[in-house]
Protein backbone atom coordinates (compact mmCIF):
# COMPACT_ATOMS: atom_id res chain seq x y z
CA UNK A 1 0.00 0.00 0.00
CA UNK A 2 0.94 3.81 -0.31
CA UNK A 3 0.48 4.77 3.11
CA UNK A 4 0.09 8.56 3.81
CA UNK A 5 1.77 9.16 7.56
CA UNK A 6 0.79 11.91 9.07
CA UNK A 7 2.81 13.53 11.66
CA UNK A 8 5.59 11.07 10.28
CA UNK A 9 8.12 12.91 11.72
CA UNK A 10 7.25 12.73 15.23
CA UNK A 11 8.58 10.17 17.86
CA UNK A 12 5.80 7.17 16.66
CA UNK A 13 4.80 8.27 13.92
CA UNK A 14 8.78 8.04 12.25
CA UNK A 15 9.25 5.00 14.31
CA UNK A 16 6.06 3.25 11.55
CA UNK A 17 7.75 4.86 8.92
CA UNK A 18 10.85 2.21 9.41
CA UNK A 19 8.26 -0.61 9.85
CA UNK A 20 5.86 0.23 7.10
CA UNK A 21 9.24 0.29 4.63
CA UNK A 22 10.46 -2.64 6.19
CA UNK A 23 6.69 -4.68 5.57
CA UNK A 24 6.99 -3.17 2.40
CA UNK A 25 4.84 -0.21 1.81
CA UNK A 26 5.28 2.86 0.21
CA UNK A 27 5.02 6.13 2.44
CA UNK A 28 4.06 10.00 2.39
CA UNK A 29 4.59 12.16 5.33
CA UNK A 30 2.88 14.84 6.17
CA UNK A 31 3.86 17.19 8.96
CA UNK A 32 4.09 20.87 9.99
CA UNK A 33 6.72 20.36 11.74
CA UNK A 34 5.25 22.29 15.07
CA UNK A 35 6.89 19.38 17.49
CA UNK A 36 9.53 17.91 14.77
CA UNK A 37 12.76 19.08 13.23
CA UNK A 38 12.92 18.28 9.67
CA UNK A 39 16.01 16.77 10.12
CA UNK A 40 14.41 12.92 11.29
CA UNK A 41 13.90 13.07 7.30
CA UNK A 42 17.13 12.54 6.52
CA UNK A 43 18.07 9.87 9.59
CA UNK A 44 14.59 7.72 8.10
CA UNK A 45 15.88 7.87 4.51
CA UNK A 46 19.40 6.57 6.21
CA UNK A 47 17.79 3.91 8.05
CA UNK A 48 15.30 3.30 5.05
CA UNK A 49 17.23 3.71 2.33
CA UNK A 50 14.16 5.40 0.41
CA UNK A 51 13.34 8.69 -0.34
CA UNK A 52 10.72 9.87 1.75
CA UNK A 53 8.18 12.25 -0.21
CA UNK A 54 7.04 15.11 2.68
CA UNK A 55 4.67 17.38 2.67
CA UNK A 56 5.18 20.30 5.05
CA UNK A 57 1.68 21.91 5.95
CA UNK A 58 -0.87 21.88 9.14
CA UNK A 59 -3.36 19.62 8.22
CA UNK A 60 -6.37 21.87 10.07
CA UNK A 61 -6.23 23.50 6.13
CA UNK A 62 -8.87 22.00 4.10
CA UNK A 63 -7.54 23.48 0.78
CA UNK A 64 -3.92 22.04 1.17
CA UNK A 65 -5.48 18.75 2.56
CA UNK A 66 -7.55 17.95 0.27
CA UNK A 67 -4.94 19.19 -2.65
CA UNK A 68 -2.57 16.50 -1.29
CA UNK A 69 -4.90 13.67 -2.18
CA UNK A 70 -4.85 15.12 -5.59
CA UNK A 71 -1.58 15.13 -6.70
CA UNK A 72 -0.38 12.10 -4.35
CA UNK A 73 -1.55 8.39 -5.12
CA UNK A 74 -3.07 7.20 -1.40
CA UNK A 75 -4.05 3.83 -0.54
CA UNK A 76 -4.39 4.17 3.21
CA UNK A 77 -3.68 6.81 6.15
CA UNK A 78 -2.28 6.01 9.46
CA UNK A 79 -2.87 9.59 11.44
CA UNK A 80 -0.52 10.77 14.68
CA UNK A 81 -0.76 14.54 13.69
CA UNK A 82 -1.81 16.39 16.93
CA UNK A 83 -1.50 18.14 20.11
CA UNK A 84 -0.16 15.45 23.00
CA UNK A 85 1.01 17.49 26.51
CA UNK A 86 -2.00 17.47 28.95
CA UNK A 87 -1.06 20.23 30.49
CA UNK A 88 -0.95 22.49 28.04
CA UNK A 89 -4.26 21.04 27.11
CA UNK A 90 -5.92 22.32 30.44
CA UNK A 91 -4.20 25.72 29.24
CA UNK A 92 -5.36 25.59 25.96
CA UNK A 93 -8.41 23.57 25.14
CA UNK A 94 -9.45 25.12 22.53
CA UNK A 95 -6.09 25.12 20.43
CA UNK A 96 -6.46 21.37 21.34
CA UNK A 97 -10.06 20.81 20.12
CA UNK A 98 -9.16 23.11 17.01
CA UNK A 99 -5.96 21.02 16.02
CA UNK A 100 -6.63 17.81 16.85
CA UNK A 101 -10.55 17.74 15.80
CA UNK A 102 -9.64 20.09 12.83
CA UNK A 103 -7.18 17.73 11.31
CA UNK A 104 -8.98 14.89 11.23
CA UNK A 105 -12.32 16.52 9.65
CA UNK A 106 -9.82 17.87 6.92
CA UNK A 107 -8.36 14.53 6.04
CA UNK A 108 -11.57 12.25 6.35
CA UNK A 109 -12.98 15.18 3.84
CA UNK A 110 -10.16 14.57 1.54
CA UNK A 111 -10.32 10.53 1.92
CA UNK A 112 -14.02 10.64 0.85
CA UNK A 113 -13.52 12.76 -1.57
CA UNK A 114 -10.74 10.42 -3.15
CA UNK A 115 -12.47 7.13 -2.23
CA UNK A 116 -9.58 6.14 0.74
CA UNK A 117 -10.98 3.77 2.51
CA UNK A 118 -8.81 2.61 5.50
CA UNK A 119 -7.68 4.58 8.21
CA UNK A 120 -5.74 3.95 11.09
CA UNK A 121 -5.83 6.21 14.14
CA UNK A 122 -3.42 6.90 16.71
CA UNK A 123 -6.04 7.36 20.38
CA UNK A 124 -4.68 6.91 23.56
CA UNK A 125 -5.62 4.93 27.13
CA UNK A 126 -6.35 8.13 28.22
CA UNK A 127 -9.77 7.18 26.49
CA UNK A 128 -10.75 4.99 29.97
CA UNK A 129 -10.29 8.13 32.24
CA UNK A 130 -9.51 6.88 35.22
CA UNK A 131 -9.89 3.34 34.79
CA UNK A 132 -7.09 2.36 33.22
CA UNK A 133 -6.25 -1.06 34.97
CA UNK A 134 -6.65 -3.92 32.94
CA UNK A 135 -8.63 -2.33 30.27
CA UNK A 136 -10.42 -4.22 27.62
CA UNK A 137 -11.71 -2.59 24.79
CA UNK A 138 -15.72 -2.27 25.66
CA UNK A 139 -15.63 -0.55 28.67
CA UNK A 140 -16.74 2.80 28.59
CA UNK A 141 -14.84 5.65 27.33
CA UNK A 142 -14.20 9.27 28.89
CA UNK A 143 -11.32 11.79 30.07
CA UNK A 144 -9.96 13.93 32.66
CA UNK A 145 -8.47 16.50 30.49
CA UNK A 146 -9.11 18.75 27.29
CA UNK A 147 -6.36 16.48 24.96
CA UNK A 148 -7.45 13.08 26.49
CA UNK A 149 -11.81 14.46 25.23
CA UNK A 150 -10.02 15.08 21.68
CA UNK A 151 -9.09 11.41 21.63
CA UNK A 152 -12.40 10.24 23.24
CA UNK A 153 -14.54 12.83 20.74
CA UNK A 154 -12.66 11.82 17.27
CA UNK A 155 -13.23 8.29 18.20
CA UNK A 156 -16.42 8.61 18.02
CA UNK A 157 -16.30 10.88 14.84
CA UNK A 158 -14.93 7.88 13.02
CA UNK A 159 -17.33 5.89 14.22
CA UNK A 160 -19.99 7.77 12.89
CA UNK A 161 -18.61 8.53 9.81
CA UNK A 162 -18.37 4.60 9.36
CA UNK A 163 -22.30 3.93 10.63
CA UNK A 164 -22.74 7.01 7.34
CA UNK A 165 -20.30 4.96 5.00
CA UNK A 166 -20.11 1.35 5.79
CA UNK A 167 -17.00 1.26 3.45
CA UNK A 168 -15.02 2.80 5.55
CA UNK A 169 -12.63 0.47 7.31
CA UNK A 170 -10.91 2.28 10.79
CA UNK A 171 -8.77 1.48 13.42
CA UNK A 172 -8.87 2.92 16.56
CA UNK A 173 -5.44 2.00 18.38
CA UNK A 174 -5.28 2.68 22.32
CA UNK A 175 -1.49 3.07 22.88
CA UNK A 176 -0.53 2.64 26.63
CA UNK A 177 2.95 4.54 27.12
CA UNK A 178 5.59 4.30 24.60
CA UNK A 179 9.10 4.25 25.07
CA UNK A 180 12.04 3.07 23.85
CA UNK A 181 13.88 4.07 20.60
CA UNK A 182 14.85 2.20 17.36
CA UNK A 183 18.13 -0.45 18.06
CA UNK A 184 20.49 2.05 15.59
CA UNK A 185 20.05 4.91 18.37
CA UNK A 186 19.53 7.24 15.23
CA UNK A 187 15.92 8.11 15.49
CA UNK A 188 14.16 8.57 19.28
CA UNK A 189 11.91 10.96 21.38
CA UNK A 190 12.72 14.38 21.39
CA UNK A 191 10.87 16.36 23.52
CA UNK A 192 10.91 20.26 22.65
CA UNK A 193 10.88 21.73 26.15
CA UNK A 194 11.01 19.84 29.68
CA UNK A 195 9.69 16.81 29.20
CA UNK A 196 6.28 15.86 30.41
CA UNK A 197 6.84 12.22 30.80
CA UNK A 198 8.94 9.83 32.72
CA UNK A 199 11.00 8.12 30.02
CA UNK A 200 12.25 10.81 28.82
CA UNK A 201 12.67 12.84 31.47
CA UNK A 202 14.96 9.82 33.37
CA UNK A 203 17.00 10.19 30.38
CA UNK A 204 17.97 13.58 30.51
CA UNK A 205 18.69 13.30 33.74
CA UNK A 206 21.00 10.36 33.11
CA UNK A 207 22.87 12.89 29.79
CA UNK A 208 23.14 15.67 32.59
CA UNK A 209 20.67 17.77 31.29
CA UNK A 210 18.13 17.78 34.02
CA UNK A 211 19.41 17.88 38.02
CA UNK A 212 17.01 14.93 39.33
CA UNK A 213 13.87 13.11 38.54
CA UNK A 214 11.30 14.42 40.70
CA UNK A 215 8.89 11.00 41.88
CA UNK A 216 5.48 12.20 41.83
CA UNK A 217 3.97 10.03 44.85
CA UNK A 218 5.22 7.08 46.42
CA UNK A 219 2.02 6.28 48.85
CA UNK A 220 -0.57 4.97 45.46
CA UNK A 221 -1.71 1.53 46.49
CA UNK A 222 0.97 -0.42 44.40
CA UNK A 223 3.83 -2.81 44.94
CA UNK A 224 6.36 0.08 45.87
CA UNK A 225 3.67 3.03 46.34
CA UNK A 226 4.72 4.33 42.70
CA UNK A 227 2.71 4.62 40.02
CA UNK A 228 2.52 1.75 37.68
CA UNK A 229 2.33 2.11 34.21
CA UNK A 230 2.43 -0.30 30.90
CA UNK A 231 5.21 0.55 28.79
CA UNK A 232 5.22 -0.43 25.12
CA UNK A 233 8.40 -0.24 23.12
CA UNK A 234 8.02 2.07 20.23
CA UNK A 235 8.99 -0.96 17.81
CA UNK A 236 6.76 -3.14 18.92
CA UNK A 237 4.23 -0.03 18.38
CA UNK A 238 5.21 0.78 15.04
CA UNK A 239 4.56 -2.92 14.41
CA UNK A 240 1.05 -2.82 15.32
CA UNK A 241 0.61 -0.43 13.11
CA UNK A 242 1.93 -2.25 10.23
CA UNK A 243 -0.78 -5.19 11.54
CA UNK A 244 -3.93 -3.43 11.80
CA UNK A 245 -2.84 -1.47 8.81
CA UNK A 246 -3.22 -4.86 6.75
CA UNK A 247 -5.98 -6.55 9.15
CA UNK A 248 -8.01 -3.11 7.83
CA UNK A 249 -7.56 -4.55 4.23
CA UNK A 250 -8.58 -7.85 4.87
CA UNK A 251 -11.89 -7.31 7.55
CA UNK A 252 -15.39 -6.53 6.49
CA UNK A 253 -15.46 -4.63 10.12
CA UNK A 254 -16.23 -1.07 9.53
CA UNK A 255 -14.31 -0.21 13.05
CA UNK A 256 -11.85 -1.66 15.09
CA UNK A 257 -10.93 -0.63 17.86
CA UNK A 258 -7.69 -2.22 19.46
CA UNK A 259 -5.30 -1.67 22.92
CA UNK A 260 -1.52 -1.74 22.35
CA UNK A 261 -0.04 -2.81 25.36
CA UNK A 262 2.31 -5.40 26.92
CA UNK A 263 -0.64 -6.31 29.56
CA UNK A 264 2.47 -5.81 32.44
CA UNK A 265 2.69 -3.10 34.67
CA UNK A 266 6.10 -1.21 35.80
CA UNK A 267 6.16 1.31 38.62
CA UNK A 268 8.33 4.27 38.46
CA UNK A 269 11.52 3.28 40.70
CA UNK A 270 11.20 -0.35 38.51
CA UNK A 271 11.99 1.63 35.71
CA UNK A 272 14.32 4.34 37.30
CA UNK A 273 16.03 1.33 38.29
CA UNK A 274 16.11 -0.26 34.45
CA UNK A 275 17.27 2.73 33.03
CA UNK A 276 20.20 2.89 36.20
CA UNK A 277 21.61 -0.56 35.12
CA UNK A 278 21.60 0.22 31.57
CA UNK A 279 23.12 3.46 32.03
CA UNK A 280 26.05 1.91 34.98
CA UNK A 281 25.25 4.22 37.59
CA UNK A 282 22.85 5.68 39.98
CA UNK A 283 20.61 8.31 38.72
CA UNK A 284 19.53 11.29 41.56
CA UNK A 285 15.73 11.31 42.44
CA UNK A 286 13.64 12.79 45.13
CA UNK A 287 10.13 11.93 46.22
CA UNK A 288 7.23 14.97 45.59
CA UNK A 289 3.60 14.66 45.91
CA UNK A 290 1.39 13.49 43.50
CA UNK A 291 1.12 15.07 40.27
CA UNK A 292 -2.83 16.14 39.78
CA UNK A 293 -4.89 14.05 37.24
CA UNK A 294 -2.57 10.86 38.03
CA UNK A 295 -4.48 7.82 38.01
CA UNK A 296 -2.35 4.81 40.48
CA UNK A 297 -2.39 1.85 38.12
CA UNK A 298 -2.95 1.43 34.07
CA UNK A 299 -2.38 -1.94 32.02
CA UNK A 300 -3.64 -2.98 29.17
CA UNK A 301 -5.47 -6.11 28.17
CA UNK A 302 -3.85 -6.74 25.11
CA UNK A 303 -6.00 -10.43 24.19
CA UNK A 304 -7.67 -8.39 21.19
CA UNK A 305 -4.79 -6.73 19.42
CA UNK A 306 -3.50 -10.70 20.10
CA UNK A 307 -5.95 -12.45 19.21
CA UNK A 308 -7.23 -10.48 16.15
CA UNK A 309 -3.84 -9.03 14.79
CA UNK A 310 -1.67 -11.76 15.46
CA UNK A 311 0.90 -8.93 17.36
CA UNK A 312 2.02 -8.92 20.55
CA UNK A 313 4.93 -7.33 22.37
CA UNK A 314 8.13 -8.41 22.04
CA UNK A 315 10.45 -6.27 24.05
CA UNK A 316 10.96 -6.09 27.14
CA UNK A 317 11.55 -3.18 29.60
CA UNK A 318 15.57 -3.97 29.22
CA UNK A 319 15.23 -3.18 26.10
CA UNK A 320 13.25 -0.12 26.05
CA UNK A 321 16.20 1.36 28.84
CA UNK A 322 19.18 0.21 26.69
CA UNK A 323 17.46 1.71 23.34
CA UNK A 324 16.38 4.63 24.80
CA UNK A 325 19.75 5.24 26.61
CA UNK A 326 21.50 4.85 23.05
CA UNK A 327 19.25 7.21 21.44
CA UNK A 328 19.96 9.81 24.00
CA UNK A 329 23.66 9.16 24.70
CA UNK A 330 24.38 9.62 20.89
CA UNK A 331 21.97 12.58 20.54
CA UNK A 332 22.49 14.54 23.85
CA UNK A 333 20.75 17.82 22.78
CA UNK A 334 18.38 15.58 20.35
CA UNK A 335 17.92 16.01 16.66
CA UNK A 336 19.99 18.65 14.91
CA UNK A 337 18.67 21.74 13.71
C1 LIG B 1 0.70 10.64 30.17
C2 LIG B 1 -0.61 11.36 29.99
C3 LIG B 1 -1.50 10.52 29.10
C4 LIG B 1 -0.82 10.30 27.77
C5 LIG B 1 0.52 9.61 28.00
C6 LIG B 1 1.31 9.48 26.72
C7 LIG B 1 -0.78 12.67 32.04
C8 LIG B 1 -1.51 12.89 33.33
N1 LIG B 1 -1.17 11.63 31.30
O1 LIG B 1 0.41 9.38 30.77
O2 LIG B 1 -2.74 11.18 28.93
O3 LIG B 1 -1.63 9.51 26.94
O4 LIG B 1 1.30 10.39 28.90
O5 LIG B 1 2.41 8.62 26.94
O6 LIG B 1 0.13 13.41 31.70
N2 LIG B 1 6.25 10.44 36.64
C9 LIG B 1 7.12 10.83 37.63
N3 LIG B 1 8.00 11.85 37.36
C10 LIG B 1 8.03 12.49 36.15
C11 LIG B 1 7.12 12.08 35.14
C12 LIG B 1 6.24 11.05 35.43
O7 LIG B 1 7.13 10.28 38.73
O8 LIG B 1 8.83 13.44 35.98
C13 LIG B 1 5.34 9.30 36.90
C14 LIG B 1 3.87 9.61 36.78
O9 LIG B 1 3.34 10.10 37.98
C15 LIG B 1 3.30 8.25 36.37
C16 LIG B 1 4.43 7.62 35.54
O10 LIG B 1 5.61 8.32 35.92
O11 LIG B 1 3.08 7.44 37.49
C17 LIG B 1 4.25 7.78 34.04
O12 LIG B 1 4.00 9.14 33.74
P1 LIG B 1 3.98 9.68 32.22
O13 LIG B 1 5.18 9.18 31.50
O14 LIG B 1 3.76 11.15 32.28
O15 LIG B 1 2.73 8.94 31.58
P2 LIG B 1 1.19 8.89 32.03
O16 LIG B 1 0.90 9.80 33.16
O17 LIG B 1 0.82 7.45 32.18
Amino acid sequence: MRVLVSGGAGYIGSHTVVALVEAGHDIVVVDDFSNAKPTVIGRLEALTGRHIPVHAFDLTDVDKTAHLFDIEEIDAVIHFAGYKAVGESVQKPLDYYENNLGSTFALVRAMQKHGVDKLVFSSSATVYGTDQAGATEDRPTFATNPYGWTKVMQEQILRDVAVADPSMRIALLRYFNPVGAHVSGTIGEDPSDIPNNLMPYIAQVAVGRREKLQVFGDDYDTPDGTGVRDYIHVVDLAAGHVAALEKLAATSEPVNTWNLGSGRGTSVLELLHAFEKAVGRELPHEIVGRRAGDVATSYADPSKANEELGWRTQKSVEEMCADTWRWQSQNPEGYPD
